[in-house]
């Protein structure tokens, strides 16, 4: 772990004093100099439109943007490269297709989340289903953090035309049984949506084992830049769903009254995309090669439960969430005390979390807390930050 440490410039910042401890990577993962140099070397030397001009940086910049899609194609173990859409993020994938399956969904069907869901997986559905009368169902979750999946089954029906699930919650760090789910939930003829933002640094990911018709992720939550995502989507699926953006790179002729489309993945990517970000996005999949990731998730998921054994040895902690599985994150409350509060004491010691409802209002609603402190891990965390955290928390304490 220390020499991947030393990848990360900002890992060596010092905040009043001392080295800066980062627990916030499942808001945003710091970059490594490979993907930052990857960037600078894009806009230093290859600068330019792609897939339209007939020149050399044109080409090379249209190179650089495809061998980015492989790449992403071979990380999820993608069937082929037209199934790759490039967008903002997770958020921007997930709005994409409930925007384009919004042809499919009328208003006898039903469409099933979790009350687990970032809002990006929940408000671009319920926005599907005010547009068509469908009715928006969520799967309960135990008191662990788990999903329940007796309630899955029960809620899981004829009229279930979509299911909209994550693999990782952001919030309690749950690793849902996915494969299971979505395998359910494909026997039932339900069209499956896998938000994968936590999952995609975590996790192996493999889109074809998993089964399901969409998967999500964001490049800045796996070393990558912000800005760039990729959706999956089985290309039965793309080629039949019509496009959501119009504009240039996704049409085939234009006439004044009428236009014809590219096929997948261009039809679903209207204008200049963010070369850039997908080349960091190229480079950030690269460095997860060459590192011994599965090794790293291993240390790391040794690292985050001998944190959550130090918690709760502290007087007044109350974790929330004891999931199962659990992936880089844990929730949890100081008695009295607000987690704003905390966070800001935290800060004040160099150590940066996340507070707050973790954008998944209605779990913090169903848990009866306005929000928890979120610790998060990523593959460059050692057991100095945990020792930091730890104490950090404690003087936290004494003053309230
Ligand atoms: C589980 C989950 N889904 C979706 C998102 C949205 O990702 P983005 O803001 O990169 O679009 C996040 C971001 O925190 C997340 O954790």
């Amino acid at each position: 772990m220390s020499s991947i440490r030393a990848d990360f410039p900002i890992l060596a910042r010092q905040h009043r004093g001392k080295n800066m401890v980062y627990l916030d990577s499942a808001a945003t993962t710091q970059k490594p100099k490979a993907v930052i140099e990857a960037v600078s070397d894009y806009y230093l030397q290859h600068n330019a439109n792609v897939h339209r001009a007939a020149h050399k940086l044109a080409d090379e910049a249209t190179a650089m943007l495809e061998g980015a899609r492989s790449l992403a194609q071979e990380f999820i173990n993608a069937p082929c490269s037209q199934e790759i859409v490039f967008t903002r993020g997770t958020t921007e994938a997930i709005n994409l297709v409930a925007n384009v399956l919004h042809s499919l969904v009328n208003q006898d069907d039903e469409i099933l989340i979790t009350v687990l869901e970032h809002h990006s997986n929940i408000v671009p559905w319920q926005m599907l289903a005010q547009r068509t009368g469908a009715k928006l169902v969520a799967v309960n979750v135990d008191s662990q953090g788990n999903l329940d999946l007796a309630d899955f089954h029960s809620k899981l029906g004829p009229r279930t035309k979509i299911f909209a699930c994550s693999h990782v919650s952001n919030a309690l760090g749950t690793v849902n049984p996915i494969t299971q789910m979505v395998s359910d939930a494909a026997n039932n003829s339900t069209i499956t949506v896998v938000d994968g933002a936590q999952a995609a640094l975590h996790e192996t990911i493999d889109v074809q084992a998993i089964g399901c018709d969409f998967y999500a992720f964001s490049g800045h939550k796996m070393y990558a830049p912000t800005g760039i995502g990729v959706l999956f989507g089985k290309l039965s699926l793309l080629d039949s769903l019509p496009p959501w953006q119009g504009g240039g790179e996704m049409i085939e002729h234009v006439t004044l009254q009428h236009s014809t489309y590219q096929k997948p993945p261009y039809k679903f990517e209207a204008g200049t995309p963010n070369i850039a970000g997908a080349v960091g996005l190229g480079a950030a999949i690269k460095y997860l090669g060459e590192i011994p990731r599965k090794q790293l998730i291993q240390q790391e998921n040794e690292l985050l439960h001998r944190t959550v054994n130090r918690l709760q040895q502290l007087p007044g902690i109350r974790l929330v969430g004891e999931p199962t599985r659990r992936s880089a994150v844990i929730s949890f409350l100081l008695e009295g005390s607000h987690p704003h509060d905390i966070g800001t004491l935290l800060d004040q010691q160099g150590v940066a979390v996340r507070t707050g409802h973790h954008c998944a209002m209605p779990l913090m609603e169903f848990l009866g807390i306005p929000g928890t402190i979120r610790a998060s891990f990523s593959l460059y965390n050692n057991d100095d930050d945990t020792n930091r955290l730890i104490a950090a928390v404690e003087k936290a304490a004494t003053f309230l």
